[in-house]
């Protein structure tokens, strides 16, 4: 393979994931380079002439040729940025989405607004809390947390063993292994002391949308992380009632949602078991996030 330099590459990778019609080409051209040159985006800009490797450029468009035919760019570049923390995807994990963000925070805030209700410090580093992260995947959600909260004892369960198999490596990548206990379990299905917090982004896409998704999610990401049953929102049922039976009186509950499981869902809190229901939306104004407090 004859060399050309960043910025050739650059404009022909491009070109060809303009062609395939694939979303952010652009961002996704640049990922795929830095990845295969181990730089950083200042590098690339300031080094427009230099010259890539025989080897590099092959990698290189052999990503490319990936990308177009339709694998997600972090499980090429094998990699995701969740709450400023980069995190190891896989094919056998739901790469970490923007949105589930929303979750981390209002879980923050939430407990932030119990400890000034208690007249303790809104500041505190989760000092004896018990979080429970039910369908970890990546352990986006109870990394951050271990992060945020280093007092705090964080169980993440999963059906999938080998979604927990990367979320260790996660745990241990960010240096927090030592406070999470990944257990496999369906849901709650675990005999643990009572939780301060329960937070769970469930699978909830429906099987009857699966058509409606981009080929990157439908073709790409685990099944089990994506779907929550026919119509999306049939796992909340069970989620809810088991954690309305494992939180103590005081306790917490933060859901994801997906973008039409809103109705479904909010009943089932309307329960004598819950208060403090609030919803948040996302940047995209979708209610996001609904979360409780047991009675
Ligand atoms: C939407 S993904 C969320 C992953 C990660 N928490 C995140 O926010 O990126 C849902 C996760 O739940 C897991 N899961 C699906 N059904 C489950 C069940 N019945 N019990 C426990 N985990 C389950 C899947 O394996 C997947 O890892």
């Amino acid at each position: 393979m004859s060399q050309i330099d960043v910025r050739t590459a650059l404009k022909q990778g491009l070109a060809q994931l303009r062609e395939a019609h694939v979303s952010s080409f652009t961002l996704a051209t640049e990922l795929l380079i830095l990845h295969v040159l181990g730089r950083d985006r200042t590098w690339l800009y300031a080094h427009p002439e230099e010259q890539l490797s025989p080897a590099d450029t092959e990698r290189f468009f052999a990503l490319i040729a990936r990308r177009s035919a339709g694998e997600p760019t972090q499980h090429l570049t094998g990699k995701q940025e969740f709450w400023g923390l980069e995190f190891e995807v896989t094919p056998d994990v739901l790469i970490p989405r923007p949105e589930t963000e929303h979750v981390i925070e209002v879980a923050l805030d939430r407990l932030a607004v119990r400890e000034l209700r208690a007249g303790r410090k809104p500041t505190f580093g989760g000092d004896g809390l018990r979080i429970a992260d039910i369908g970890t995947g990546s352990g986006c959600i109870a990394i951050t947390l271990a992060k945020e909260l280093p007092g705090a004892t964080i169980y993440a369960t999963d059906i999938s063993s080998a979604a927990l198999v990367v979320a260790k490596r996660n745990a241990t990548r960010h240096s927090v292994a030592d406070c999470i206990h990944f257990l496999e379990s369906n849901l709650l299905d675990i005999t643990t002391p009572q939780f301060d917090l329960i937070l769970s982004n469930p699978p909830y896409v429906g099987r009857r949308e699966a058509e409606t998704l981009a080929r990157e999610v439908r073709d790409h990401e685990p099944e089990i992380a994506l779907y929550g049953g026919e119509e999306g929102y049939e796992i909340y049922a069970d989620l809810i009632t088991q954690s309305a039976a494992h939180l103590k009186p005081g306790g917490l509950l933060v859901l994801e949602l997906g973008h039409n499981s809103l109705p479904a869902v909010q009943p089932l809190l309307e329960s004598p078991d819950w208060t403090n229901v609030a919803i948040t939306n996302d940047l995209a104004g979708i209610p996001r996030v609904i979360a409780a407090e047991r009675l």
